[in-house]
């Protein structure tokens, strides 16, 4: 479905000094790791995951360039457009499942988290920042399961990648699949580690985006096109796609490296 929707922002909380929740009613209902189009009046239409899918629900938006800087400046009572809700969501299988999040990727995966705690299942996060004061949902994270922090630069937690301490949670523990989102080569280390030790994983991937519904191929992704096919892609097709942590396409359609 990707008709217009003009929603009302209700609430925003801050996440940290880049980040910010924009709660919404919306009429229409979502699964786990779906993304909506936001359209920022007088700016550009950008992805953004739901972050939260049950009664208001609301994108956590990293302020990074022109149309999410603009969304920072935005109050309640203004008004946005949305389409969505887009994408393919999170197939959460098995009773102990590990959760790896580096800096806004825990957007995506929060509602996955919430939705397999309610399923009686057991969750454990590992929740990956640059600095402690940019970790997002930590009380969202403690309030279903156990929770493992990691910081770049040390300030909290373990000191590393979100990668790493996921890494260091696989010699320990048993689990039946692995779910992430973050920067890519942080989500690339956690797949080839899972990979290794046959674990199921599902990770969702973000590209440049324009249409959101298969037509323009922006979001071109190897074979695949990341706003239908994905964004959430399991670790058999993340193995044998070689854009996986290597090429994104830039604004023009060109195929790059990634830095
Ligand atoms: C499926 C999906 C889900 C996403 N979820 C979130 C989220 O929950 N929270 C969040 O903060 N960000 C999310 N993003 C990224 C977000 O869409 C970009 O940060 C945003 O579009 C940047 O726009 P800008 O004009 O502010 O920045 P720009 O200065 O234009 O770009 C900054 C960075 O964002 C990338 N970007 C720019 N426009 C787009 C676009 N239309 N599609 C994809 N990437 C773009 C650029 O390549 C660049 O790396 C998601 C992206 C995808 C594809
Ligand atoms: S954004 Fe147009 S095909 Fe995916």
């Amino acid at each position: 479905m990707s008709n217009l929707h003009i929603v009302k922002i209700e609430k925003i909380a801050v996440e940290c000094h880049h980040t910010k929740t924009f709660r919404f009613h919306a009429p229409f209902e979502a699964e786990p790791g779906q993304f909506i189009m936001v359209w920022v009046p007088r700016h550009d239409e950008v992805p953004m995951a739901l972050s939260y899918i049950d009664g208001l629900k609301g994108f956590t938006s990293h302020a990074q360039g022109e149309t999410t800087n603009a969304l920072a400046g935005f109050e309640v009572g203004d008004r946005l457009g949305i389409r969505g809700p887009l994408g393919n969501s999170f197939d959460i299988r098995g009773k102990r499942i590990l959760f790896v999040a580096g800096g806004t990727g825990m957007a995506s995966v929060a509602a996955a988290m919430e939705a397999a705690a309610k399923s009686g299942r057991k969750v454990v996060t590992a929740l990956g920042a640059k600095t402690k004061d940019e970790i997002i949902f930590v009380k969202r994270a403690e309030k279903v399961g156990e929770v493992h922090l990691a910081t770049d630069d040390g300030s909290e937690g373990y000191d590393g990648f979100a990668s790493a301490l996921a890494e260091r949670l696989l010699e320990s523990y048993k689990f039946d699949q692995i779910i992430t989102c973050g920067p890519e080569a942080m989500m690339k280390k956690v797949v080839g580690a899972a990979t290794k030790k046959r674990i199921p994983v599902q990770a969702s991937v973000e590209r440049y985006m324009k249409c959101g519904i298969g037509i323009c191929d922006a979001c071109a992704f190897g074979d695949r096109l990341v706003c239908v096919d994905g964004p959430v892609f399991d670790g058999e097709y993340l193995a044998v796609c070689e854009d996986f942590g290597r090429y994104r396409r830039d604004e023009s359609g060109r195929r790059v490296p990634i830095k």
